[in-house]
């Protein structure tokens, strides 16, 4: 092990080499704690918050490392970062060893990752005959607040009627191969898959960066089914702070769970003892959906009928007849087809998920409109309370839907955190 990973930093090229010249983003920055809020600071990082909606807190200038070990998987009540890189990855061995290697191997690069440190023997080992452990695009940067998020998909248990793992006994009830809702278009090369990472970031590098040595670790395992960059959070898991906007320019994320309301995160978000089965306790499941948005038309509507079919207004927030954005919504005073009363808990019997979702945008289509939207993440203790009856609802009445079309779809079971050094991305599962 280098100097560089025994003391948790991402090492420097070495002197003498072409990169070694250049200032890194550590030399401008500092590195330490203080140095690191100074420095964020000075180089515009509480305005660039404020102008994004971002966090304003110090450790989201710092770009700090969250903790990678604990009850919960980081990454999903864990405040949100500005950055997406959400991978879906196929199982391509049906060797059960070889499977449990990658995961072994995928938690340990995870944990270094996550800590702002280099994979293994690091970009630039002693020995140059051999492909580097790390890649080495994150050399320098920050751990920016990189969480690594790791769900299991349907396929695992069960694929074209074949047990590939011995685990099809152990799937969940909750998680369920979603129904077709009215309006879905999706897109099977956009859907699905037996594997994901979410990694978020504040830098889009270091998310990259994650997935791809991810991606390269389990080179002939396991192979990317899609992925998709997101680039502004649409969701908020800190009350405090400013709500971001999504694509259609609305604040969004007013009213999820924060990630410091223990008593609904409980209750909505994570799977207790008695949920089963026992190697899900501690986690969650997860429910991706790629939505488009149609931009052009949206930004041809009246800004009152925009309004309306949120049941907020544009500017504060606030609900309709109210002042403020956190003020109580009065539903009845919303269109019975808008948005956020569909949406509302009191809509749809208490369904309460935690929306963690990104703004895309993937160029342009044929037609030269932007293929922009979306990417939609929600968490929740069981979709069949969660997001199922709630897009139910939406699907059928929301009058948002003549702007949105959803194109892709995904579900996983995220197990609970990674313990310590000895635990791994599954290990209960697979005990
Ligand atoms: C492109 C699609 C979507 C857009 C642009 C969008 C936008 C918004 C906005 C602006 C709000 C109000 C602010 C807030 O409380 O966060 C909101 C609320 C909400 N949305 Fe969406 N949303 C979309 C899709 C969905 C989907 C697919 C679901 C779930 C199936 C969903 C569930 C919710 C919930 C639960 C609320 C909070 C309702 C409340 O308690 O007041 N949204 N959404």
């Amino acid at each position: 092990m280098t100097d560089a990973q025994k003391t948790g930093d991402r090492q420097e090229p070495a002197a003498g080499t072409a990169a070694a010249g250049r200032p890194s983003r550590r030399s401008v920055l500092g590195w330490g704690g203080a140095g690191l809020a100074l420095g964020a600071a000075a180089a515009g990082g509480t305005a660039a918050a404020l102008r994004t909606g971002g966090d304003a807190s110090p450790a989201a200038a710092a770009g700090d490392a969250v903790p990678f070990h604990g009850a919960h998987q980081a990454g999903i009540s864990t405040p949100v970062q500005d950055r997406l890189h959400f991978a879906a990855f196929d199982v391509t061995t049906s060797d059960r060893a070889a499977l449990v290697e990658v995961l072994k191997e995928w938690t340990a690069a995870a944990a270094r990752m996550t800590a702002g440190h280099e994979i293994g023997e690091g970009a630039v080992p002693g020995n140059d005959e051999l492909p580097p452990d790390d890649t080495g695009e994150a050399l320098g940067l920050k751990p920016s607040r990189l969480t690594l998020t790791f769900g299991i998909g349907p396929g695992l248990f069960e694929k074209d009627g074949k047990d590939r793992f011995g685990l099809k006994d152990r799937r969940p009830k909750a998680l369920i191969d979603l129904p077709v809702f009215p309006g879905d278009n999706l897109d099977a090369a956009r859907s699905g898959g037996d594997l994901c990472v979410q990694a978020c970031a504040d830098d889009p590098q270091v998310a990259v960066h994650a997935i791809r040595n991810l991606a390269r670790i389990g080179m002939g395992k396991v192979a990317i089914r899609w992925s998709q960059l997101g680039f502004g959070k649409t969701s908020s898991t800190t009350p405090d702070a400013q709500t971001p906007r999504n694509m259609m320019g609305f604040k969004d994320g007013t009213r999820n769970i924060a990630g410091t309301d223990t008593e609904r995160l409980e209750r909505h978000v994570w799977v207790g003892e008695k949920d089963g089965p026992d190697w899900m306790t501690g986690g969650s499941y997860l429910v991706a959906r790629r939505i488009r948005m149609h931009i052009e038309t949206w930004d041809r509507t009246s800004l009152a009928e925009q309004e309306d079919i949120f049941g907020r207004d544009k500017a504060e927030g606030a609900p309709v007849g109210k002042e403020r954005e956190h003020d109580e919504p009065l539903l009845k005073a919303m269109k019975p087809d808008s948005h956020v009363r569909l949406a509302h808990p009191d809509s749809n019997n208490g369904a309460t998920i935690l929306r963690r979702g990104y703004s895309f945008t993937d160029g342009t289509d044929k037609l030269g409109r932007l293929d922009a939207g979306l990417f939609f993440i929600a968490y929740q203790k069981d979709v069949r309370d969660g997001f199922v009856p709630l897009q139910m609802n939406l699907a059928r009445h929301d009058t948002l839907n003549e702007y949105i079309q959803h194109v892709g779809s995904a579900v996983f079971a995220v197990p609970p955190g990674v313990r310590d050094e000895d635990d791994w991305w599954g290990r209960a599962l697979f005990a």
